[in-house]
């Protein structure tokens, strides 16, 4: 589907709204609405059961965004947490020096593709689209071109050097999208955290940060946590919530924004084990992934080139968005660096006596962080599409239908009376409404014809609409729709818990990853 599709979705149905719209919004800010909040809070169930249910030495928290302003000297975050910025001085647009040579870097993927498209019409199923990279010289040309800019990007990143940047800008021609001209200043570094003041503390005594990741709060009560619920090394803690980035390009709706939430899991290990968990979590993590349907080609590694500060291995897991393949989650080999840091600046031991090896050591960290967010994004982008199905006539029409796995759908089942004018109808559903709503996320409905109902629920994804009519007066039985096959079957009231239980609970989903 379409990006602006999903986007103007998203407000109709009431996912997400832009953040103070009646003031023209604020960028890269967003709000969920009633549909919104119930997809998002089931995608941190789905999360936090997974990572605190089914594993005994996993638990969570929930740290202040607020923290000492020392954390973010000893993270890094101070000093290091930046982002190249370049400004167009003809537009007085604003840019991140790395993604205009990124987005310069998808054109000629764009290119490519479009002539490997081209080829394989002409060549028919003979096509061998591996062999044409490699031999047509106009692709190979656009490849080449596409690899040399990434390893200079790169290059440039892990240095910090900047005029690096600005001389890959200037070289690989790029303009700026607003003006079109080459007309750009020097690239800067640009800190991505917010600031704000202490109340009772004037100067820079007194300056908080608003957390850039969560991570750090479960740095800072790892000891904490392993004494208070006698944790063994590996263990992990999972935290999720707020974070907060002065990002420099705002775009893309929910994919980049400057207030999101993380969900993220830090997982403590003896030195020299950190690879063999960093597997480990790859594997899971994508297991997460495919369980709520999500294709193998939806999906793929990313190695990082140019590793964070803290970081010795670290790799994305990206999803193919409507806008190319992105970052979702990424998981990070941090080794020591941060509990070192921490033990450094307050002068506190954050050390672990490994029973085992009979020592104490600084643990090694493995984190898994993925924006709640993005994956919100992902799901809608997947799950929500255009249908031809058929109608009352058996015509062919066309539905919006929101596909999404049943254990995460914002509502469970709709109770639809047939008619809205037969009191003796509308008691009944209200009843059957009464007993479902005990059990699932309900919603009641008598507004309009049933089939313009039936697709209002498709279009928020509710996996199951009950419509009660006169035989269910005689008999007491209903009809239940299933959202995704169009099936109807009459069945007895007293059997729909039991009936729509397993297909939208929770434990069926989390059972997945058991396999
Ligand atoms: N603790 C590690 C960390 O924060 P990151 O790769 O900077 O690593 C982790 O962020 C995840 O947070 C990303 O994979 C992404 O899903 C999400 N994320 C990061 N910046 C974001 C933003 N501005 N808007 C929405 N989600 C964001």
């Amino acid at each position: 589907m379409d990006f602006k599709q999903i986007v103007s979705h998203c407000k109709e149905y009431g996912f997400i709204f832009q953040s103070s719209e009646i003031y023209d919004g604020l960028a890269a800010v967003y709000d969920y609405g009633p549909y919104g909040i119930e997809l998002k809070n089931n995608i941190k169930t789905y999360w936090w059961k997974a990572m605190t249910q089914l594993n005994d030495n996993i638990v969570g928290i929930d740290s202040a965004i607020f923290m000492h302003p020392k954390t973010w000297k000893a993270s890094g975050h101070v000093d290091a947490f930046n982002d190249p910025m370049i400004d167009n001085k003809d537009s007085n647009k604003r840019y991140r020096a790395d993604v205009l040579v990124e987005d310069y870097m998808d054109k000629l993927d764009g290119k490519v593709d479009k002539e490997i498209k081209k080829a394989a019409k002409r060549f028919g199923e003979s096509f061998d689209a591996e062999m044409y990279k490699e031999t047509n010289p106009r692709v190979k040309g656009y490849l080449d071109k596409k690899a040399s800019a990434g390893q200079r990007l790169a290059q440039a990143m892990t240095d910090g050097d900047m005029t690096a940047l600005k001389g890959l800008i200037e070289e690989l021609e790029i303009v700026c999208p607003v003006s079109g001209s080459r007309n750009w200043t020097e690239v800067r570094q640009f800190n991505l955290m917010f600031s704000t003041q202490l109340g009772n503390i004037a100067g820079e005594e007194g300056k908080l940060y608003l957390r850039p990741e969560t991570a750090q709060g479960i740095f800072v009560n790892f000891l904490n946590v392993q004494k208070s619920t006698r944790q063994k090394v590996p263990f992990g803690i999972a935290q999720i919530g707020k974070a907060f980035r002065n990002e420099i390009v705002a775009r893309q709706f929910i994919f980049r924004m400057r207030e999101f939430e993380q969900m993220e899991m830090q997982f403590f290990v003896a030195p020299g084990t950190e690879m063999e968990w960093y597997n480990k979590w790859k594997e899971n993590r994508i297991k997460w992934h495919k369980a709520v349907g999500t294709s193998d080609e939806k999906l793929r590694f990313h190695d990082h080139e140019n590793l964070a500060h803290y970081a010795n291995a670290a790799v994305d897991i990206q999803f193919e968005f409507p806008f190319g393949f992105k970052e979702l989650e990424g998981i990070h080999s941090r080794t020591d660096f941060d509990l070192t840091q921490h033990q450094e600046l307050s002068g506190k031991k954050l050390q672990y006596f490994d029973p085992e090896r009979n020592e104490n050591y600084v643990p090694y960290v493995v984190e898994t962080s993925i924006g709640c967010d993005r994956m919100f994004l992902a799901m809608m982008s997947t799950y929500l599409m255009n249908e031809t199905v058929p109608d009352a006539e058996g015509k062919d029409s066309t539905r919006m239908v929101f596909k999404i796995h049943p254990a995460l759908a914002p509502v469970k089942v709709a109770v639809l009376p047939l008619l809205k004018n037969k009191e003796e109808l509308t008691s009944k559903a209200a009843e059957v409404y009464k007993k479902l709503n005990l059990h699932f996320q309900t919603q009641y409905d008598e507004k309009d014809a049933i089939g313009r109902r039936y697709r209002r629920q498709d279009a928020i994804g509710t996996p199951f609409c009950v419509t009660i009519d006169f035989d269910t007066l005689e008999d007491g039985t209903v009809t239940l729709r299933d959202r995704d096959t169009l099936q109807q079957e009459r069945i007895s009231i007293d059997e729909l818990v039991a009936k729509i239980s397993p297909r939208v609970s929770m434990a069926g989903l989390l059972a997945k990853l058991e396999d």
